[in-house]
């Protein structure tokens, strides 16, 4: 766990987050605050972005990150409230259970992770780069996953493919748009300590323990941990870092054998 942040490296500056109700969005959303941005709350979920919203001062809107006319409204909110878009975080993302084995898995779950996961981190792309062409700077930070960089044998196809895609995407937006000021990076977090992952690890010990050899630092991380290296993309610090493959994964991308 990281302790509060003593910089200050976002003052003035104005963050959008989508899925800022819960887990990395949520510590996100408190790390951005605490370096000083205005912070937007999107999510889907009104009682938890609200929440999220008013505990770190910012502003919630509804949106669900499916939709292009939603998506279009809450970047004209966000700057009409604000007077820029600096940061923008598309984090808001699904791994429902319908989701497994190729061998399992329909279409309808497949179309469905793609949409949440994939199809609007296009939409809110779109719809804040001619905000940040406009303001000639801009820094996104688009949520891909360690998934996207290596296989696992406890497949979840559609999620997968998805972040495969938001790793593409991110990479050639990042270099089609260096030249107007704006950054673009895919965040690879590996798995994360989220209350979803404890419940289903405190049932069942072997899925975790099968999960938990091959990461070198031997635990998940915290959500604070991811939001720290958002907090350092989003700034100035990270001012060279750009379509990069941001991997925040304790090393396991990295590893063969680990230590016992
Ligand atoms: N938790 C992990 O281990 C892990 C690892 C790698 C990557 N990720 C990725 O990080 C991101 C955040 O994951 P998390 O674990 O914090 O998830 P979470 O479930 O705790 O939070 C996701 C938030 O997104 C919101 N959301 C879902 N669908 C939405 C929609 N259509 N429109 C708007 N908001 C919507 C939810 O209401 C929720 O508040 C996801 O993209 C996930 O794939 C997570």
């Amino acid at each position: 766990m990281t302790e509060t942040p003593v910089c200050r490296r976002l003052v003035g500056r104005t963050a959008v987050i989508t899925g800022a109700g819960s887990g990395i969005g949520l510590a996100t959303a408190r790390r951005l605050a605490a370096e000083g941005a205005h912070v937007v709350c999107a999510d889907i979920d009104e009682k938890a972005g609200k929440a999220a919203a008013e505990e770190v001062g910012g502003l919630f809107v509804r949106a669900d990150v499916t939709d292009p006319e939603q998506v279009e409204a809450l970047f004209r909110t966000a700057h009409d409230t604000y007077g820029s878009i600096d940061v923008s975080f598309h984090n808001a993302g699904i791994s429902p259970p319908d989701d497994d084995s190729i061998l399992e898995t329909g279409l309808e779950a497949w179309k469905r992770v793609q949409e949440v996961n994939l199809t609007s981190v296009y939409l809110c792309c779109k719809a804040v780069l001619p905000y940040m062409r406009r303001q000639g700077r801009g820094s996104i930070v688009n949520t891909a996953s360690f998934v996207a960089v290596m296989g696992a044998a406890t497949s979840q196809i559609s999620y997968t493919a998805s972040k495969g895609g938001v790793l593409a995407m991110s990479r050639e937006l990042g270099v089609q748009f260096a030249r107007e000021g704006i950054r673009v990076n895919a965040l690879c977090p590996g798995p994360v300590n989220t209350p979803l992952l404890k419940e289903l690890f405190a049932k069942d010990p072997e899925r975790a323990a099968r999960r938990l050899v091959h990461v070198p630092v031997g635990r998940f991380a915290e959500p604070e941990e991811i939001a720290a290296a958002v907090a350092f993309l989003a700034s100035d610090d990270a001012s060279f870092v750009n379509a990069a493959e941001f991997l925040v994964d304790g090393g396991i991308a990295g590893a063969y054998v680990t230590p016992l």
